[in-house]
């Protein structure tokens, strides 16, 4: 690597001259000029000026194990010279795969034990739907083809992660999305509950919203329902507990399959492996990435229910789908030595019985507080913090979303790496943060909230 032979006014210049970024303004970047982040080590990673941030999003909801674990890397090296690549096409296979499956399906709710790969939540999420629309034509039913959605969900990138999207600003640029998707309410209490509808009535009503679109298309129409058990990129939405259980009791009086999107959730964020088995959900696919491999390699995992597969065997016949990288030797090495390093330190129980109870109490006592906080939330190693120009009656600073970038740029500019999202500010922790990580965390951002509402007065 010679990075280190530029420096960074250079290195941004060739950043903004050849490198297209995702969800970025070009107009802007070229104005302002990249962070370049050039190391990382446990919590913390470091810019190229030096500077270290506590990275309150695990990189991008996915270094769950933290940064700079040489096992990972032992692991990828070690694979990479016993067998760097073969395909997993045409009746072959390769043993890391195997295992990983195998690994897989044991951690998996229960009637959960079949996995198909690919390189990232997108394209798991497009296998996802070929798969459960493949399913209905194997079964007779070609004409169940409808996934009911929700609004504000993100499931991608690629244009069915787009199109199983709710968000209305990827949708405009998409200008023609994968037919016969449709979008309901968000389980969003804080802005759609009505006034003195109790969280628990609210839930029932947002389910209902799903029933109410399988109805309105007829039950014989619609092939699934796809959520996220928590919305993450969507600002951290974390559902009543009336909501999944009654979601999953619509699906199964209609016959609909359930498509959970675990790409965030999944591998321990909210306590156990899967969001599922925090919410006591039974689906027929989970889609998941990015903490498979605490992002050290790309990799996805369509983690495929009992139902499906029983269904692909018995009918036959190739489903024509796969990647180059599907089961990706590599990959699949670091994914196996990632669980592993989860398991024995036991980061999915500390996040359910210490740090995730820790982290909600500290929001609860040191943050939810503050004058320009709405409401915080969380569950497990995910947060939200709502950012209001008036607690009592919600109203948010205009324009939209504008009062929370000023509050992550303060965030940062005092080691606290976290995101803004709308008018939510977003955490997604590595799950080796401790009580002391927490606490550090707490006093940067309430220090960032204290900056952003003295320059917020001032507007
Ligand atoms: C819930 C969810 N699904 C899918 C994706 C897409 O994953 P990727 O960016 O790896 O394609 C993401 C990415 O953040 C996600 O949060």
């Amino acid at each position: 690597m010679t990075y280190q032979n530029y420096s960074l006014k250079q290195l941004q210049q060739i950043d903004a001259a050849h490198h297209l970024h995702p969800f970025t303004d070009h107009k802007e970047l070229r104005e302002a000029g990249s962070r370049v982040i050039t190391h990382a080590n446990g919590p913390f990673i470091y810019d190229s000026e030096g500077t270290e941030l506590l990275d309150g999003m695990a990189g991008l909801w996915c270094v769950n194990i933290g940064y700079g674990r040489e096992e990972l890397a032992e692991a990828a090296y070690a694979q990479m010279k016993e067998l760097p690549y073969y395909n997993s096409f045409f009746k072959c296979s390769t043993p890391t795969p195997v295992l990983l499956s195998k690994k897989l399906a044991e951690i998996a709710p229960d009637n959960v034990n079949q996995v198909f790969y690919g390189s990232s939540g997108s394209e798991a999420n497009d296998t996802a739907l070929r798969l459960v629309r493949h399913y209905w034509v194997l079964e007779g039913k070609p004409e169940k083809n409808r996934v009911i959605s929700r609004k504000m969900a993100y499931h991608g990138s690629t244009i069915a992660g787009t199109s199983l999207g709710g968000m209305d600003a990827m949708h405009k640029q998409l200008n023609g999305a994968v037919p016969n998707i449709v979008h309901v309410m968000m389980p969003y209490a804080y802005e759609l509950a009505l006034p003195g509808e109790s969280d628990h009535d609210f839930g029932l009503r947002a389910a209902k919203s799903v029933e109410d679109a399988i109805l309105e298309a007829g039950a014989d129409k619609v092939a699934a329902f796809i959520g996220e058990p928590v919305m993450g990129a969507g600002g951290v939405k974390i559902p009543p507990a009336s909501y999944w259980p009654e979601v999953q009791r619509i699906c199964r009086k209609y016959d609909v399959l359930l498509m959970l999107d675990e790409v965030i959730t999944g591998y321990g964020r909210t306590g156990e492996w899967f969001a599922a088995q925090t919410f006591g959900i039974e689906p027929d696919t989970i889609t998941t990435a990015k903490a498979l491999t605490s992002g050290y390699q790309p990799l996805s995992a369509l983690l495929v229910g009992d139902r499906i597969t029983a269904t692909l065997v018995e009918k036959g016949g190739e489903f024509n789908h796969g990647y180059t990288y599907s089961g990706h030797p590599v990959a699949c090495a670091v994914a196996l030595k990632n669980l592993e390093l989860i398991e024995q330190e036991g980061l999915v129980d500390r996040v359910k019985n210490d740090t995730g109870p820790y982290f909600a109490k500290a929001l609860q006592e040191r943050i939810a507080g503050h004058e320009l906080v709405g409401e915080v939330r969380s569950i497990g190693l995910m947060g939200a913090i709502e950012i209001v120009k008036d607690k009592a009656t919600k109203e948010r600073f205009l324009p939209s979303g504008s009062a929370a970038v000023v509050v992550r740029d303060h965030a940062i500019a005092n080691g606290m790496m976290l995101r803004a999202t709308g008018d939510t500010m977003i955490l997604s922790p590595p799950l080796i943060w401790t009580r002391d990580t927490i606490d550090m965390a707490c006093d940067r951002i309430a220090k960032a909230l204290d900056l952003a509402q003295a320059d917020l007065r001032k507007r």
